[in-house]
């Protein structure tokens, strides 16, 4: 598949895109200050907080870290929106605090409805629910701030 260009200069913080890439959903996720200081919290309840363990081979090497993403631009989440265990679609649920299917001590990510895996902001597979790895993060690299290509 080829690279796609994505302009992401309408993704407000706190907020996501989602764009195809390969015919899949690559969602962007431009994380606001707190989102990112939730991360920390998380660290010690994720499966896999660098995303460094073995499994993860295809893994790019600059998202193996806490935020799972580019120095230039760490706010910047961009992952495969596919559930690891089975393959479905997560979705968002970016609120703070206890909800219903969720963590008490949720600090935001995704929910998968399928068989309920919970992902946080940085989609690092949280409190080791069915899904084994994080969600992949795809090649990208930025062109412009607002730019970005995916593949
Ligand atoms: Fe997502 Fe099973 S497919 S939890």
């Amino acid at each position: 598949g080829a690279p796609v260009e994505v302009d992401i200069s309408d993704v407000k913080p706190g907020e996501m895109k989602v764009v195809e890439w390969r015919g899949k959903p690559v969602w962007i996720l431009r994380r606001t200050p707190e989102m990112m200081a939730s991360l920390q919290k998380n660290d010690d309840k994720v499966a896999d907080p660098h995303s460094d363990k073995f499994y993860q081979l295809s893994m790019p090497e600059y998202c193996k870290n806490e935020t799972r993403s580019r120095k230039e631009h760490p706010e910047v989440l961009v992952v495969v929106g596919i559930c690891s265990h089975l393959g479905c679609s997560p979705s968002s649920r970016f609120t703070e605090g206890p909800q219903a299917n969720l963590p008490d001590d949720w600090h935001g990510g995704f929910l998968c409805p399928c068989h309920g895996s919970t992902f946080d902001l940085a989609a690092r597979v949280f409190k080791n629910k069915p899904a084994p790895t994080n969600l992949d993060v795809p090649p990208y690299q930025f062109l412009a701030d607002n730019k970005l290509i995916i593949g």
